[in-house]
């Protein structure tokens, strides 16, 4: 009997489990639970007889794959995958997955919720101001920032999008204003918004160059990577510029020093929970599990990201 081995740190919700369970079980294959592990070494050891797995931002190192003799795919429910060594992977000869646009509401509402909080100065009784009217600025047009340019158009914001794999023409039928540069997009822009994935091309690409050319009074929204940032530059623009903002789901390392000092023009999540809402733990987990179903019964391999 095959054994899908689904482990989370972050666990799903149960209604995403229980779903999981029944695609799982009802392909007659066994399901295994790691859930809340605390160390990698408790992931290498509960992956030894796993044909399958899925994981969402839990690292699948060489140790992991080298440590499943049996593993065929791996499945992250999610969109960014830099937490895959796909390399390993293909070398095991295992399939490498992810769910892409599952759980892109989830997060695209967050970069919404983000931007007014930080608006309304965090909810204190301080002065805000309001996103209606202004402008926002989207860098990387996928399944997420498409979404939170919808939303914001609905709120009376003008919306500017750029992404290297896109052409003008693309952005402008998913409703935005192509920009034609990055550096066009941070000048222009009362606040951004990041959706690019962390691979070598955008790690530290976002730095002191690009937010400080944002206007007066500006927000930086990243619900994407932390390692897209170059936190030395987000330091030395914030402590340059009284009046701009960053708000975060993935916490710099230097989080707590950008609290002391900058106080309520930063904030950043505990822990990473722009896809953690039932809707899309059940419709990423769901997708996960039917993806490996798929692979195994029918050789369907459509979300391949090793090929
Ligand atoms: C993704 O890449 O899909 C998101 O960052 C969600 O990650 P998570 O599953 O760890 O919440």
């Amino acid at each position: 009997m095959k054994k899908v081995l689904v482990a989370t740190q972050k666990p799903f919700a149960q209604k995403a489990v229980d779903g999981i369970r029944k695609i799982v079980e009802d392909a007659g294959y066994e399901l295994a639970l790691l859930e809340k592990y605390e160390q990698q070494a408790e992931f290498v050891a509960a992956v030894a007889d796993a044909d399958a797995l899925i994981v969402r931002s839990d690292k699948v190192t060489a140790e992991v794959i080298e440590a499943a003799p049996k593993l065929k795919i791996v499945v992250r429910a999610g969109a960014g995958f830099d937490n895959l060594d796909l390399e390993a992977c293909t070398k095991a000869g295992v399939v490498a997955m992810n769910t892409p646009g599952q759980n892109s509401n989830a997060v695209a509402e967050l970069a919404v919720a983000m931007m007014i909080f930080m608006a309304r100065t965090q909810f204190t009784p301080a002065t805000g101001s309001e996103i209606q009217g202004k402008t926002l600025g989207i860098q990387a047009f996928g399944n997420v920032g498409r979404l939170v340019g919808a939303k914001a158009k609905a709120l009376g914001m003008s919306v500017k999008a750029i992404d290297p794999f896109l052409k003008p023409e693309q952005i402008v039928s998913g409703g935005a204003e192509p920009a034609a540069t990055l550096e066009e997009l941070y000048s222009g822009s009362d606040c951004v918004s990041i959706h690019i994935p962390a691979t070598p091309q955008t790690i530290g690409s976002i730095g002191y160059d690009l937010i400080s050319r944002m206007p007066k009074g500006a927000t930086l929204v990243n619900t994407a990577r932390k390692e897209v940032i170059d936190e030395a530059g987000l330091y030395r623009a914030l402590k340059e510029r009284e009046d701009l903002k960053y708000v975060t789901d993935v916490a710099p390392d230097n989080i707590e020093t950008l609290k002391a000092e900058f106080g309520t023009r930063v904030f950043a999540t505990p822990k990473k929970m722009g896809a953690q809402t039932a809707e899309a733990n059940l419709n990423a987990g769901l997708a996960a599990a039917r993806q490996i179903v798929d692979f195994f019964e029918n050789g369907v391999t459509k979300f391949q990201l090793n090929k």
